[in-house]
């Protein structure tokens, strides 16, 4: 028997450190947050992504009185982008949350584990890395790569 051990680095900076696009992406997330369909929750998720063709896009939360029929941020914003351009990358999705008054929520919060499957399955489809960046109030987590927020991923390749 032995002990295997996986060690994952994730950058944390503040709102300052982030770079001008990185601004853009985040104004863009929370404005797509403010429009959140999530009266059940109250919780308003906004996501932004810089595709490989320069393109931004953005999307939020999605609820249903039937619960499970809503979807997250992650998903509508990454499928939003992949239906749109199949064929270009995400090269880094920004996720943040806005607190019922507006502000940004406290801590950075990490993708629901159905988000990342899902955005892992788009890192491996793109071939590429994706950046995800989680914007909380004063701080921002920084993960190169889908792989360090989901190191064993269902890929798929056991089906076959
Ligand atoms: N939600 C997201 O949009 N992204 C996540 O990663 C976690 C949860 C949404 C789903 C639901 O509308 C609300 O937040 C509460 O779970």
């Amino acid at each position: 028997m032995k002990v295997n051990e996986l060690k994952i680095s994730y950058i944390e900076k503040s709102h300052e450190e982030l770079s001008y696009s990185e601004k853009k992406l985040l104004d863009e997330a929370t404005a797509a947050a403010k429009k959140a369909y999530a009266p059940y929750s109250k919780f308003r998720v906004g996501a932004a992504v810089l595709l490989g063709n320069g393109e931004v896009l953005s999307g939020c939360n999605q609820e249903n009185a039937a619960f499970p029929s809503g979807l997250c941020a992650e998903r509508v914003t990454v499928f939003y982008a992949n239906a749109k351009y199949p064929d270009v990358a995400v090269d880094t999705l920004l996720i943040t949350v806005l607190d019922e008054n507006g502000d940004y929520r406290g801590e950075p919060v990490p993708p629901c584990g159905a988000c990342r499957q899902v955005l892992s399955e788009t890192e491996t489809r793109q071939g590429k890395p994706m950046r995800i960046l989680l914007v909380g109030k004063s701080k921002v987590h920084e993960f190169s790569s889908v792989s360090d927020l989901l190191p064993f991923i269902f890929s798929g390749n056991e089906l076959l």
